[in-house]
């Protein structure tokens, strides 16, 4: 069965994660636990993505493009649904890092004046772009954690009336902790300077509400919580920071041509050669979108809504309580404080290498980061056998 069909919910409304499990082959092989990293598709995603390479590959089923072009616009609107955004504020992306760094180049104008204010728990390849700016001259501040948690006190320390961006990952992919976004773009807004949230390890696992919770501009592609491919995403940029304060970085459409043989006639009022430049989200769009990644993310952003974020973070707390109890007392110490909401947690190995043979051998799959930082990462097909499954692994 490859249709999304109305069964997944019990009487009382909620999921039935065993029937979650089901739509999810790669739960039976292993006991797959590393979604941080790479969120394995569903049968109806994959479905989705063989029906089209069948009409690539033999222009079966489908007379012609615009059948497939649907699907570009209906994950856009179910993308800004689920982080209640309007879809004139959501535009394609290719990756969640390229689009911050397109977003900071149409800043240009705006930060050129100012300072950017970051920690050290946002990802690091975003750290690297902030770094390789502030060689250009933009003034970088690098927040430290303290205990695995950002602090706000030594944000507001570092945040002054130059601040024009405070950027950070709404979800730490090193230990899963989430940032206090409102006190964040609180902070943000009181000295006129703008919030961005890298929503990767977020979307589709934690409720995002960019409205409620003052993000102004957030980005993420879709290989994670979205249960998606790879070089498929989207670009929030607020309605009214479109255009002003975020300039088009990517300049991408056609031109008009005013001379033969492209026309008959030439208007002498016209330049030989013109355009007219793109406005609201497609300014910030170049060329396609990958339609292999729209029609993933059109039937995974459907199931998403269908289980409902709420829903989904339930069932992953339970999942990651027991981790968070149960695996200091077998001598792995938590990095991710207590209480957290998100589906990540992670913990220090006193022997990395010994941990992960023992991992392996037990079909467990968690990651190894950062030298001896254990993430584990739960989703929507995990259940407790796979927990046990790691705690007896390194018991
Ligand atoms: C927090 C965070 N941001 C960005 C990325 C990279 O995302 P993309 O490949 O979409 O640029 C990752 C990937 O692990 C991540 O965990």
């Amino acid at each position: 069965m490859t249709a999304q069909s109305d069964t997944l919910a019990t009487p009382g409304g909620t999921p039935d994660f065993d029937l979650v499990r089901q739509d999810f082959p790669r739960a039976r092989t292993a006991a797959y636990l590393d979604n941080a990293s790479s969120h394995p598709l569903s049968v109806h995603s994959a479905a989705a993505l063989h029906r089209y390479i069948d009409w690539v590959t033999h222009e079966v089923g489908e007379p012609w493009w615009p059948s497939w072009a649907a699907p570009r616009n209906e994950s856009k609107h179910l993308f800004a649904r689920l982080i209640n955004a309007g879809p004139e504020e959501i535009a394609f992306a290719r990756s969640t890092i390229e689009a911050e760094s397109n977003l900071l180049n149409g800043m240009r104008e705006w930060l050129s004046t100012g300072n950017v204010v970051t920690h050290d728990l946002h990802y690091s390849a975003a750290l690297y772009n902030y770094k390789m700016r502030e060689m250009e001259g933009l003034d970088v501040r690098v927040v430290k954690h303290r205990d695995w948690g950002i602090d706000i006190r030594d944000v507001e320390r570092v945040v002054d009336r130059h601040t024009r961006l405070i950027s950070i990952a709404l979800v730490s992919n090193v230990n899963g902790y989430l940032a206090d976004v409102k006190a964040l773009s609180d902070l943000a807004h009181a000295h006129h300077a703008y919030l961005y949230a890298d929503i990767i390890q977020a979307a589709g696992a934690v409720p995002i509400d960019v409205k409620a919770m003052g993000i102004d501009f957030a980005a993420c592609s879709t290989f994670k919580w979205l249960m998606g491919v790879k070089g498929f995403g989207f670009l929030y940029v607020r309605a009214d920071l479109q255009g002003t304060v975020v300039k088009p970085s990517q300049p991408s459409g056609g031109v008009r041509f005013n001379y033969a043989p492209w026309v008959e006639k030439p208007d002498p009022g016209l330049p030989e050669v013109s355009i007219t430049p793109s406005s609201g989200p497609a300014s910030y769009e170049v060329s396609y979108p990958s339609y292999e990644g729209a029609i993933c993310a059109q039937e995974s952003l459907r199931y998403i809504h269908r289980l409902g974020v709420h829903n989904i973070r339930n069932h992953v707390r339970a999942l990651t309580d027991r981790l968070q109890e149960e695996l200091p007392a077998i001598g792995y110490p938590s990095i991710t404080p207590r209480g957290n909401e998100s589906p990540v947690v992670a913990f220090v190995a006193q022997d990395p290498p010994s941990t992960m043979t023992k991992l392996r051998h037990a079909g467990v799959h968690a990651a190894m980061r950062w030298g001896n930082k254990m993430r584990i990462s739960p989703s929507v097909f995990n259940n407790q056998e796979d927990i046990d499954r790691l705690l007896r692994a390194l018991s």
